[in-house]
């Protein structure tokens, strides 16, 4: 009886087994005349079986795009199955090779309010940048991931690391920084997060696309030394982290040549020295030529098919352009199909986890709110103390702002301030979130009084804060693609908005919701400055817990606040001239241009820029404050593994993260000695009079220095200074690095 009973078990084990090994074995069910179909194979292997099926036609229908949705001059016959997205590529339907289904989605995914869809807004790419927390970086990019597959899309166009060289350029939130560790680490790890979740990965724009003006045809002059160690490494990093199925051109001319057609950037670099597998698409009409453009690198055009649609067929046929070239080109797009798992998991529409979206953007904002100014601990709020608080401006009643053009997500029911019932987005409107500061502030702080003006009034305002315990301002900066600031300073009347209410009530606070540096005039006056970026979609109740104290800031800049442009590298960006205006910006060999942006400054980018030139920021790079204070010590260096070791000690009366940051500046003498370089940092969680020492390795890819005659990085050999604090400006810990 005992046998029988243990004999029918092993049998329902091994039923069980069976079932579990046929459910999920990649052999089921697959056709054994298509083995590129079993994932034991790896996506290399995978891609050169199928490409070996595939006619000429079928590898050139991979190389080009099919229209946009959306966009009645961009239409082709196979536009309808772009499913409302920015583009759509054929795949091979009879062996198993899905189409590419695109979608912008810098911050979220794009267009959901015209396709009738959901899609979370994260923090700006910029904000989330600010927590220095590549965790938090990797839960960003599932959440925008998984929205993406709910609606039906294989392929994301997020992913933008171009350094921010420029801060008044419109995209500045759309990057991560201007520091190449950091912004290559942070959207490094969103992409490799977002690929994770079954959808082809994108990094762009490679690169030198660091202004929007003139953006189609402007030719970024830079030297390949500094190109190298700044926004190109950037890329590196990034692109080295996630392992993205495809890097995006360009519409800029590097040194001359258009981004998407550049031999050194996309061959030379990207393919041979970085050893990327997988595909170069064009930004969108930023193809210029069929010959040219494929032998530089291009892998595919978008969205349409002016260059490697039939003229492409008619190049190789004329044996213009050899057909190993086209192989190559399509043997990274099926790569990438394989290595981010399109093929064996393709996406299925489903309902996007809304609850789980709006906890991943509230965290990832209340780390990345930066606490810029904090006098006599007027933040957070007591309300023991505050009986009344007066909120002024920025339609804080209402919503938060959030960044335009593609990178757009659209609000639930629309634009909060637009009247009722106009749905939709257009390209470069401001549009708002439904994220009230003010309800959310009030169910912080039910027994406090809170009362809303709009500022429009500057006298209504400043006799509201007067009577006001504490005045919180609400300011703005709006951007987007296809336009630059025309400086850093608030819009319309906000300067004096911030003067008027803060000459009524030295207890003013100012938050800012900003898309990139914001210059202040007024900092003197203000008690407090709280950055809170694009907060994306539970903005507002991340702040509200920031200014109570609920959330303990951690947030450092990912950008410098210079006190004036007239600091920044380049005082003004030059304007467009009425011919360049005129620019067709199609074909390169007829292309006329002379728009030229010179970056002498090189790799003196942000921070490292202002310390070469001995000038103070309004804000460092790294800077950040807490409601507990920090205290450094004990700094030791190994120079043999690379490494810095050092104890942290929380000495406020609060729990809280600290960033801890590590420079480093190359040896006395080196041409690149004039700054410090951020190596390495970490973000630490201590309560009140606790202590770690913490060990922080040191990225030699940031350390060492570009040799343009022979392509090679290399140390200088010598003493490295190396400095540890809380901001690249605020480094109480010296030691030094020696390198033979
Ligand atoms: C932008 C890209 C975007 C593409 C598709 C271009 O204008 O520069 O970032 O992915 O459009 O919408």
């Amino acid at each position: 009886m005992q046998i029988r009973k243990s004999r029918s078990k092993l049998v329902l084990a091994l039923i069980t087994l069976t079932a579990i090994f046929f459910e999920s074995s990649p052999l089921v069910g697959q056709d054994t005349g298509r083995p590129w179909m079993n994932p034991q194979h790896a996506p290399e292997e995978r891609a050169e079986m199928v490409l070996k099926q595939l006619t000429l036609d079928e590898k050139l229908a991979l190389l080009h795009g099919n229209g946009m949705d959306h966009n009645p001059q961009w239409t082709m016959p196979l536009t309808p199955l772009t499913n409302g997205g920015a583009g759509y590529v054929e795949g091979v339907k009879r062996l198993g090779i899905p189409p590419l289904i695109i979608s912008d989605a810098a911050y979220g995914v794009r267009d959901s309010g015209i396709n009738g869809r959901y899609s979370t807004a994260m923090p700006s790419n910029l904000g989330a940048a600010s927590s220095w927390d590549p965790e938090s970086a990797c839960a960003y990019g599932e959440v925008i991931g998984q929205d993406l597959r709910a609606q039906g899309f294989d392929m994301t166009l997020g992913g933008g690391v171009d350094l921010v060289r420029e801060p008044r350029n419109g995209r500045t939130f759309e990057y991560t920084g201007e520091d190449p560790l950091l912004a290559g680490t942070m959207d490094g790890s969103m992409m490799k997060c977002e690929q994770a979740q079954h959808v082809v990965g994108d990094i762009k724009h490679y690169v030198m696309n660091d202004q929007e003006t003139g953006r189609f045809f402007v030719n970024s002059i830079i030297s390949q030394k500094d190109m190298q160690e700044s926004d190109l490494l950037a890329f590196h990093i990034a692109i080295a982290a996630a392992d993205p199925g495809a890097v995006m051109c360009s519409y800029n001319r590097i040194n001359g040549v258009f981004g998407c057609e550049n031999p050194y950037t996309l061959d030379e670099v990207l393919k041979k020295e970085w050893g990327f597998k997988g595909f170069v698409i064009s930004d969108w009409t930023g193809t210029h030529s069929t010959i040219a453009a494929s032998a530089a690198g291009l892998d595919q055009e978008q969205p349409m098919a002016d260059y490697f649609g039939p003229k492409l067929k008619e190049a190789v046929e004329a044996g213009k352009v050899p057909v190993s070239e086209i192989d190559d080109h399509a043997r990274r797009v099926l790569y990438a199909e394989f290595l981010s798992g399109v093929v064996d998991n393709p996406p299925q529409k489903s309902v996007p986890d809304v609850e789980k979206g709006l906890e991943v953007a509230q965290h990832v904002e209340e780390e990345s709110i930066v606490l810029l100014k904090n006098d006599h601990g007027v933040l957070p709020i007591d309300p023991s103390r505050v009986h009344s608080i007066a909120m002024i401006g920025g339609h804080a009643d209402v919503g938060m702002i959030s960044g335009g053009g593609s990178a757009q997500v659209d609000p639930p029911g629309g634009n909060a301030i637009m009247p009722a019932g106009k749905g939709g987005t257009h390209w470069q409107e401001h549009i708002w979130f439904p994220t009230s500061p003010l309800n959310a502030l009030r169910a912080k702080l039910p027994n406090t009084k809170i009362v809303f003006d709009p500022g429009s009034d500057l006298q209504s305002a400043a006799a509201l804060a007067r009577d006001s315990d504490l005045a919180i301002v609400f300011a703005y900066q709006w951007e987007s693609e296809d336009m630059d600031l025309p400086g850093l300073s608030l819009s319309g009347n906000q300067n004096d908005l911030i003067e008027q209410v803060t000459a009524a009530n030295p207890h003013t606070i100012v938050v800012l919701e900003s898309g990139t540096a914001v210059t202040m005039p007024w900092i003197d006056k203000v008690a407090g400055v709280v950055e809170a970026w694009y907060a994306g979609s539970s903005g507002h109740k991340a702040l509200a817990s920031v200014l109570v104290g609920d959330v303990n800031p951690s947030g450092k800049l990912p950008i410098t606040f210079p006190k004036s442009e007239n600091d920044l590298p380049h005082a003004s960006i030059p304007p467009v001239s009425a011919e360049d205006h005129g620019q067709p910006t199609g074909n390169s060999s007829t292309h006329t241009s002379t728009y030229t942006v010179h970056y002498d400054e090189g790799p003196e980018v942000g921070y490292k820029w202002f310390e070469a030139q001995h000038q103070q920021p309004l804000f460092a790079f790294g800077f950040g404050l807490s409601y507990s204070s920090w205290e450094y010590s004990g700094l030791s260096v190994d120079s043999a593994s690379k490494s810095v070791r050092f104890t942290v000690r929380n000495t406020g009366k609060r729990t809280g993260t600290e960033i801890a940051e590590v420079y480093a500046r190359l040896p006395e003498g080196t041409h690149e000695s004039s700054y410090r370089r951020l190596v390495g940092w970490k973000r630490i969680t201590l309560q009140p009079g606790d202590s770690q020492t913490i060990t922080v390795p040191i990225d030699s890819r940031v350390l060492k220095t570009f040799e343009p005659a022979d392509h090679q990085w290399n140390f200088e050999p010598g003493n490295y200074g190396v400095f540890v604090g809380g901001s690249s400006d605020n480094t109480p810990l010296t030691g030094s690095l020696v390198i033979r």
